[in-house]
């Protein structure tokens, strides 16, 4: 039985990587799809209509209201509700390792606009429509980084953080609009970003494995059971919680 038929999820930064596996997961429960994507979204989208799935790919960059405000409106007029915001886009892999005094004014406040206005401007949009309709879920993407405080990435390290925190505010704020928000932390995922960035050596990949009680690569994969439990009313009564998924590398 589909957990999230016709149910209708904003998923952001879903044309490649981990956004994308939870679009095509979520999809398979019986959802349908706007992939929100500053990248060509088009390969995800049509992955779900071979399917037998609805989707729409709407060029969007999260960090600008305009047009996080036109993409839910496209939401509505394509299919008719919002009830499930991912907020899933971010700046990461391409970042690179640099050690905090490395890390330029104007790349601290892009990886925050992104990451953590992002989301805020997402939620602030859809928020409305699902009061409207009796309640909605918002899950956010944080990450374990958080939890270690990992060196040499402290501008998105500390975007994460706030998001863990954003995750607790809304949850506070839209609990009364019967609107449940939370986070999942993945561990170091192997995503396009990840897998194209030559920084992330086989020994870093290595090395981050040891940590894990679970010792083996992270998969996109690996993420789609906690995001579907948190869209669907299995998660009914859980809000402002941060889900670490990581194989048991960060435990709180
Ligand atoms: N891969 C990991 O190891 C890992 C670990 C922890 C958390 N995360 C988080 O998971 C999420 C997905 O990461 P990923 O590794 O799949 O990344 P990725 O780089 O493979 O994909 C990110 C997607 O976000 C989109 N995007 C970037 N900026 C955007 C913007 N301004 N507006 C709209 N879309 C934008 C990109 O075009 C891309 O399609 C991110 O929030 C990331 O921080 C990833």
């Amino acid at each position: 039985m589909q957990r999230l038929t016709n149910k209708v999820a904003i998923v952001t930064g879903a044309a490649q990587g981990i956004g994308a596996a939870f679009a095509k997961g979520l999809a398979a429960e019986g959802a349908k799809i706007v992939i929100a994507d500053v990248g060509d979204g088009t390969n995800t989208a049509n992955e779900i209509i071979r399917s037998n799935g609805a989707a729409i790919y709407v060029k969007t960059d999260v960090s600008s209201a305009e047009q996080v405000k036109a993409m839910v409106e496209r939401a509505v007029a394509e299919f008719g509700a919002v009830d499930i915001l991912v907020n899933n886009a971010a700046v990461f892999a391409k970042l690179g390792p640099k050690n905090f005094q490395e890390i330029s004014s104007a790349e601290f406040d892009q990886v925050m606009a992104i990451n953590v206005r992002g989301p805020f401007e997402c939620a602030k949009a859809v928020a409305p429509i699902m009061a409207k309709q009796g309640g909605g879920k918002i899950v956010n993407i944080a990450s374990s980084t958080v939890f270690k405080g990992v060196p040499n990435l402290l501008h998105y390290v500390s975007s994460k953080g706030a998001v863990v925190a954003m995750t607790r505010c809304l949850a506070r704020e839209l609990g009364d609009q019967k609107i449940n928000v939370n986070a999942i932390a993945p561990g170091l995922t192997m995503s396009d970003g990840v897998l194209n960035q030559p920084g992330y050596t086989p020994e870093y990949i290595q090395q981050n494995m040891g940590g894990r009680a679970l010792k083996r690569k992270q998969v996109p994969a690996d993420l789609v059971g906690a995001m579907v439990f948190l869209c669907s009313s299995d998660s009914d009564f859980m809000t402002g919680q941060t889900m670490a998924v990581d194989g048991g590398n960060v435990m709180h």
